[in-house]
């Protein structure tokens, strides 16, 4: 679907200066007609769709606001494709509005991390800023890597990142040495990569794959770059006309100088007509920013952004960070001063659960 109309929630003149970004765009993202670069796309993983349709329901669930639902995962989200989810550390950023989750998926065989998009204010103005988001970091460690300061501080700068890796230290202890899926939406998606690339770098994890959902671009190209080669096992997903992955904006005359994405995008669109419609997954080449991908199209659907694969990636409502929580979440929460809380599965009951579900495959 696209937005056909100034909405209501946006002032004239905003919507006035998001149309000329919008315009712009549609030049930057015209076809390109020379194909100049050949990218080695031989170290970048193959596209699992059925995986795909896994994680979208992780990156969905981890939007509920009921906290206790979430973390004994009876939430409404919590069933079909990710039932028996063992989950092991639900971490709440109240004061950044940050929400995410660690746990084991015995059917993948994996920790399956996931990450909540903005809750803030609402969706409409978070897109609008998007537009001015400067590269204003250096990635540490990498020369030129530069970054979106507000994207790398969610993760790094806050109760997330020790919440995660304590949980995977944790999870590792007791289920041994799985493979780890991080999974996000939209800025979910941002924290995500930056997760998987800390556990790459930082921790020496092996086996670390990433799949994210409409998530905008969060460095340069020599960030990029080093991204892919740090963590090939990379899947970007877009849908359609969704706005969110075409911001921060790409300007492919300074393809060097502005944002730009790293692979593999895999792009969701339908294509025919009337009663011939038909959903194509296209697996993008190497680049990042394939041109025959969603760059061949206007990104100006905000619904688009909240629906992949049927699966719906926001919150019940919107409301500014709610939460939920009844006495059994206060028994497992610990929260700190600034009011963030950590909910953790305790070590006993960790290694019960190891004992009695998967102990026998494992010993
Ligand atoms: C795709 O992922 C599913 C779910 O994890 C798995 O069962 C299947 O074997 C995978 N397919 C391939 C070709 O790797
Ligand atoms: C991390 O956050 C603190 C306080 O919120 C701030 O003073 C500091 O500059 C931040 N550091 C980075 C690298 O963003």
């Amino acid at each position: 679907m696209v937005i056909a109309g100034p909405p209501e929630y946006m002032g004239k003149r905003r919507w006035f200066i998001l149309a000329i970004f919008v315009c712009l765009l549609a030049f930057s993202c015209g076809r390109e007609l020379m194909a100049e670069h050949k990218h080695a796309d031989n170290h970048l993983t193959a596209y699992n769709h059925s995986l795909a349709t896994i994680l979208v329901e992780y990156a969905s669930a981890v939007y509920m606001s009921d906290l206790t639902q979430l973390f004994t995962w009876t939430c409404p989200r919590c069933s079909g494709l990710t039932a028996g989810f063992d989950i092991i550390e639900l971490l709440v950023d109240v004061e950044h509005c940050l929400q995410s989750f660690v746990g084991v998926a015995k059917d993948l065989n994996a920790i399956v991390i996931a990450f909540r998009g903005t809750q803030e204010h609402s969706i409409q103005n978070w897109i609008e800023d998007l537009y001015w988001k400067q590269l204003d970091i250096n990635y540490p460690g990498m020369p030129d890597a530069m970054v979106h300061h507000g994207f790398y501080s969610a993760y790094h700068n806050t109760t997330i990142r020790p919440g995660i890796l304590n949980a995977v230290e944790r999870a590792k202890k007791y289920y041994g040495d799985l493979n780890i899926i991080v999974t996000g939406h939209s800025m979910g998606g941002a924290m995500a990569a930056f997760c998987g690339l800390d556990l790459v770098v930082n921790t020496e994890a092996k086996n670390v794959q990433v799949m994210t959902f409409g998530q905008p671009r969060v460095g340069n190209a020599a960030f990029a770059s080093y991204y892919s080669q740090l963590v090939p096992n990379t899947i970007r997903v877009t849908n359609d006309h969704d706005i969110v992955p075409h911001l921060p904006p790409y300007y492919r005359y300074f393809p060097q100088k502005t944002y730009h994405h790293f692979p593999r995008e895999v792009w969701l669109h339908n294509i025919g007509v009337g009663s011939l419609v038909y959903e194509v997954e296209k697996v993008c080449d190497g680049s990042g920013e394939d041109p025959d991908c969603s760059r061949s199209v206007a990104g100006n659907s905000i619904a688009d952004h909240l629906v992949y694969f049927g699966v719906e990636l926001m919150c019940e409502t919107w409301r500014s960070c709610g939460i939920v929580m009844d006495s059994l979440a206060k028994e497992y929460g610990k929260m700190d001063v600034k009011g963030n809380i950590v909910f953790s599965r305790d070590s006993s009951i960790l290694r019960m659960k190891t004992e009695t579900n998967i102990g026998g495959d494992r010993m």
